[in-house]
């Protein structure tokens, strides 16, 4: 037998939450597991964007590898695997790096969850190519109501030809045969193929930006970040810190502005911390500001010291991976209330429907709109309550 159930395992979400109503896996996970559970003698398998692990540590075999850009399912999958350690070991590696970099035989299996951004999928695929033979067994899934026929597309172009399962619990497997001869020109160095970085200017600001694959707001400005850069302030002299920083088009300007401030840029994607490197360095402000500037990788503001930040800037997310909900904003709103010096302030943008004053009310002692169009508001709050049971009981 080649995989485990995840219902035999003890497997958490990340961030951890109190009640959490919600599983670690999905059908899609469930469905894979049944198909590979068909697959004799594995030895090494590659998962690429399980989202906390427990895909990954349900399959049996010596060595397998998860390739994500997730902070969080680098954390879920640490803790899962300290959970259950029946389980074989599972190496986890960043997109920013190359899995089997040392192999020189292919991979028995490749796995796929498909992402929600077809340029990161299709990065993905040819990032990897050179690790699948004939033999190789190719299977992405995911939930039948986020799949398109441009994702069997981009395989079909990369890697070979797709034969889709039937859906099962509102899920389907998509089997790939390895094309030896597409699989070739994949992979010639001579002529890379595959999507490039987008590279792109913020108007009226003129900020490049960089977009790695998959990166929030491809190629033009996200209507929340339009409203918030306005309103950005000057002359803040200590640390900044741009909260879910995406392509870091918030923070950049930040940095323009505020030329004697300490500049942070935070982010839980691997791609999205580098590619707001990548603008800060376009912008020509390296070197250009008084104090060290950091890009970290990093589930909110886990880590950060408290009343050390005189103003975060934050366009929260409104989902993880597929799940809409307001738990990851949360949890960005109640840490920056922690990490703000007294006098700090926190400057958000969110869509009018989601109610951030309502939360931030919980938070702060003074909370004010400061602009608005028909979709989004900007607020500004200051002056963090103390820890209350109030403001606790939603973590
Ligand atoms: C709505 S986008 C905003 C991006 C950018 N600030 C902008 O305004 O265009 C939200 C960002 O939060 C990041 N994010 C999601 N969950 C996070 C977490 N747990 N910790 C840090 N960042 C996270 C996402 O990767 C995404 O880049």
């Amino acid at each position: 037998m080649s995989v485990i159930l995840p219902t035999s395992l003890d497997l958490v979400r990340w961030p951890l939450r109190q009640n959490e109503t919600l599983r670690a896996w999905d059908a899609a996970d469930e469905y894979l597991l049944q198909q590979v559970s068909d697959t004799e003698g594995l030895a090494t398998a590659l998962v690429i964007n399980d989202a906390f692990g427990a895909l990954s540590l349900c399959i049996q075999c010596h060595s397998v590898t998860l390739w994500s850009d997730s902070k969080l399912a680098e954390l879920a999958l640490a803790h899962n695997q300290k959970a259950n350690p029946q389980c074989y070991s599972v190496d986890f590696q960043s997109l920013t790096e190359l899995p089997f970099q040392q192999l020189k035989q292919p991979i028995d299996l490749l796995v796929v969850k498909l992402p929600r951004s077809l340029s990161l999928l299709e990065w993905q695929l040819v990032q990897i190519a050179h690790l699948i033979g004939p033999q190789t067994k190719i299977m992405a899934a995911g939930m039948v109501k986020h799949m398109t026929l441009a994702q069997n597309q981009i395989f079909e172009k990369y890697l070979g030809k797709v034969q889709p399962s039937l859906a099962k619990k509102k899920a389907r497997v998509l089997h790939v045969t390895p094309d030896l001869e597409l699989l070739a020109k994949t992979t010639n160095p001579e002529k890379p193929v595959g999507p490039q970085d987008k590279r792109w200017q913020a108007e009226p600001y003129s900020i490049q930006l960089n977009n790695r694959p998959g990166v929030f707001s491809r190629s033009k400005l996200d209507p929340g970040a339009q409203v918030i850069l306005p309103h950005i302030p000057k002359e803040v002299t200590g640390k900044i810190i741009d909260l879910g920083c995406g392509n870091g088009v918030l923070g950049i300007q930040a940095a323009k502005l505020n030329p004697q401030a300490e500049i942070h840029f935070v982010d839980e994607s691997s791609l999205a911390v580098a590619s707001a490197e990548d603008g800060f360095k376009l912008n020509n402000l390296e070197g250009s500001l008084a104090n060290p500037v950091t890009f970290q990788q990093n589930n909110c503001l886990d880590g950060f010291d408290a009343d050390s930040a005189d103003l975060i800037l934050c366009n929260p997310p409104f989902h993880q991976g597929h799940t809409v909900g307001d738990q990851i904003a949360w949890r960005m709103l109640s840490q920056a209330a922690k990490v703000l010096s007294p006098n700090g302030e926190l400057l958000v943008v969110g869509n009018r429907h989601l109610g951030y004053h309502v939360t931030l009310k919980r938070l702060f002692h003074e909370v004010r709109q400061v602009a608005a169009d028909p979709k989004f508001v900007v607020l500004a709050a200051r002056k963090p309550r103390k820890r209350e049971s109030k403001a606790k009981t939603k973590e």
